[in-house]
């Protein structure tokens, strides 16, 4: 299944149809596979994908289908070649019954074969809305992408995506905990009204109930962080629902969204939607194509410097192997832990596992299960 050295996930989503997603992500693809970069673009928009049409592949290729009716083993097997040097797809091409509802294993299957692909990027196309799947893929990359046109609408829904996205990942980590699991299942069942479950309440719920989990929702905190475009705006026009956007995820939700730019408008883009590629290459196309690449590189400086020594750390772990480092560290002894508590660290074997295994390694522990 390739090397496992590690890829960076990309996921690009946000709330409402029509706002730019796809074209963005092949923009994003087109851009980091033109730098060098091994990209896989994926079009996870499962039962209305369409990135093989802007693509300009036509015909009969192997598709996400064969993988999800088990035709295809492996998603490395199911890669299609571009036009693009060093770009290929998983293309969504092929529509079959209960697709677009992919049972949670098959689910599990999926992102831990996004994770093991072979190349340096992953770029994921997500549809509108907020189904499980959507906020699952969104949730599990490495930088979530929010894209919004500078409509009150449509900026509504961007939030509406960043905060059932932040839910979403609360409770998949906290799911197994019997204090704070329950506590964001009774408030997700309230609704949009009383709004309280924010990072700021959870952390008051925390403090009181389950002290010990703070450190973990501050790396919650710290590591959900999706980056904000705006759609069909001049370069350096910030818009003021935009701000308000901003500032209401920061009130509201306790997060920090990072504004990565405006992407103009290209009155020609309905023309090219059988090659969205070629219209970047047109001077027509390279205001939006320039936005895109700037876009990026802001996108990538933080993660451009993570650590490099943690490559060899598998980056990925099955449940079941999850399951048994747990049961690893149940067998040793409290005093490994300092005054951290040893219940923190199983936990977030969940959420940040190289942390967790790092953290051991540093105490002279190893386990096989470690590495890739
Ligand atoms: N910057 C832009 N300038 C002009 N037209 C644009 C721009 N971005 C997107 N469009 C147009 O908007 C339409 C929708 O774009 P796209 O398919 O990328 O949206 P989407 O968010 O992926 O939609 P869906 O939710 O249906 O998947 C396309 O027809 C495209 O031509
Ligand atoms: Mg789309």
């Amino acid at each position: 299944m390739g090397n496992r050295t590690g890829n960076k996930i990309l996921a690009i989503g946000g709330g409402k149809g029509g706002v730019g997603k796809s074209v963005l992500s092949i923009g994003i693809s087109v851009s980091l596979a033109k730098k060098g970069n091994r990209v896989v673009l994926a079009d996870l928009d499962l039962g209305a994908a369409n990135l093989h049409t802007y693509l300009g592949i036509m015909g009969r290729t192997p598709s996400i289908a064969d993988f999800i009716l088990r035709r295809k083993p492996d998603l490395e097997e199911i890669l299609v070649e571009t036009e693009i040097e060093n770009l290929r797809l998983i293309s969504g091409a092929e529509f079959v019954p209960g697709m677009a509802n992919p049972a949670h294993w098959m689910k599990l299957k999926m992102i831990r074969h996004l994770r093991n692909l072979d190349a340096d990027y992953v770029v994921i196309d997500l549809g509108a809305g907020v189904h499980f799947n959507t906020l699952d893929f969104f949730g599990i990359a490495d930088r979530g992408i929010v894209i919004t046109a500078p409509e009150p609408g449509a900026v509504m829904n961007a939030y509406g995506f960043i905060k059932a996205a932040l839910f979403r990942k609360l409770q998949s980590v906290f799911r197994r905990h019997s204090v704070i699991g329950p506590l964001i299942e009774h408030e997700a069942k309230k609704g949009e009204k009383d709004g309280r479950l924010s990072l700021e309440w959870l952390k008051g719920q925390i403090e009181l109930g389950a002290p010990e989990m703070i450190p973990i929702l501050k790396e919650i905190e710290e590591s959900f962080a999706p980056a904000l475009i705006i759609n069909r705006v001049p370069e350096g026009h910030t818009h003021v629902l935009v701000k308000n956007l901003i500032s209401l995820c920061m009130e509201k939700l306790g997060i920090q969204i990072e504004y990565i730019g405006n992407l103009p408008d290209v009155k020609e883009m309905p023309f090219y939607l059988l090659n969205i590629p070629k219209l970047f290459e047109k001077d027509m196309g390279k205001p939006y194509f320039d936005a895109v690449e700037k876009a990026v590189s802001r996108l990538l400086s933080p993660l451009q410097s993570a650590e490099p020594s943690m490559a060899r750390i598998k980056k990925d772990f099955t449940d079941e192997e999850i399951e048994k480092i747990i049961s690893f560290i149940d067998t040793l002894d409290d005093s490994i832990f300092d005054n951290t508590n040893k219940e923190v660290w199983k936990l977030r074997m969940f959420f940040k596992p190289e942390k967790v295994i790092s953290f051991l390694e540093g105490k002279g522990i190893t386990h096989e299960l470690f590495y890739a």
